[in-house]
């Protein structure tokens, strides 16, 4: 992808400023996603993927960037400047995305482009193309601890200004706790990949497991790949991957996404990278009573999150 393309990514969404707006949010089969997104689900849903296709599933602010940065580096060798050829969302188009025009939607880029891509989704299970488990592709799933993920998302949300607005911040809890946010409920999401996970051979990653370690998790996506590389280009990787070397990239810091759309003087997009940030959000009440209505939500289905290392 040339700079010129690059640029006009950036361009169009420029263009489509005066159309941005916090968009409401439809039900889609009991999902809640963002207007444009319902509008056009029948041509999500017959989106067939070829069978070397690659997606990154996650419930959003799950480590969905910090995962496909990892991928594209590793589909090519640990080349730094090659995986600068484009903005993330362009190298790894967001399967799902429609917003208006001229700004491309997921199913345009990836229309444009040759297979294997690596596609990005934050579809809950049941509403993945049916082709991509036909086709047998591979899937990965990136999860992380409820608490960290309303954080970040209630951040993410106060920026992002096609998403509606969160409110204050004790209110969006209970909205989180109900699914009433951009793609729903985060226990059913988690659950829904988690219990497929054997049968359709998902590879489902913990963001807290590639904080506490991120050599191990680079090398186990490596793997789940088909890939072999040496331990320097591994080792490059972990480093061009960091929280602090992504921040710095303007090619996965999102700063390729004007102002009008993803406000980062709000919040930056790039924000803390951390486990157990939490902390510094919920009061002790709050945490009981999310604690208290996790356990009811997850009681079928143990998955061994953790929220602190
Ligand atoms: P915080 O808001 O907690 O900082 P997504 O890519 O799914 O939208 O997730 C964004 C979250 O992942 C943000 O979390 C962001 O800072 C964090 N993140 C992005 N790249 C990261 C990296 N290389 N290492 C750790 N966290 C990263």
């Amino acid at each position: 992808m040339s700079e010129d393309q690059e640029l006009s990514y950036s361009d169009a969404i420029k263009k489509a400023s005066s159309s941005i707006t916090r968009f409401p949010l439809i039900p889609v089969k009991g999902i809640p996603l963002m207007n444009h997104i319902a509008y056009n689900f029948d041509a999500i849903w017959d989106f067939c993927p070829d069978s070397s296709d690659l997606l990154i599933a996650t419930y959003p602010k799950a480590g969905t960037t910090w995962t496909q940065e990892i991928v594209d580096l590793l589909l090519h060798n640990g080349d730094a400047e090659l995986c600068k050829r484009a903005p993330i969302a362009v190298r790894s188009p967001f399967l799902e995305i429609c917003s208006p025009p001229p700004i491309p939607s997921g199913l345009e880029l990836l229309n444009k482009m040759d297979p294997p891509r690596i596609i990005k989704t934050h579809l809950p299970f049941q509403l993945v193309p049916i082709g991509f488990w036909d086709n047998k592709c591979k899937v990965i799933y990136v999860a992380r601890n409820a608490k960290d993920n309303l954080v970040s998302y209630f951040h993410f949300d106060q920026m992002n200004l096609t998403q509606p607005d969160p409110g204050p911040w004790e209110g969006y809890v209970h909205k989180f706790m109900r699914g009433e946010v951009p793609w729903g409920s985060w226990y059913d999401h988690v659950k829904g990949y988690w219990v497929e996970q054997e049968q359709r051979n998902i590879l489902y990653l913990f963001y807290e497991d590639m904080k506490e370690n991120p050599r191990r998790e680079v090398e186990r996506i490596m793997r789940y790949l088909d890939l072999s590389l040496s331990d320097d280009v591994i080792s490059r990787i972990v480093e061009l991957t960091s929280f602090e070397k992504m921040k710095e990239n303007p090619m996965a810091n999102y700063s390729f996404v004007p102002k009008p759309v993803f406000d980062q003087s709000i919040s930056a997009f790039m924000r803390k990278g951390e486990v157990g940030d939490w902390k510094n959000f919920f009061t002790p009440q709050q945490s009981a009573e999310f604690d208290e209505d996790y356990k009811k939500k997850m009681k079928h289905v143990r998955i061994p999150f953790r929220a602190q290392l």
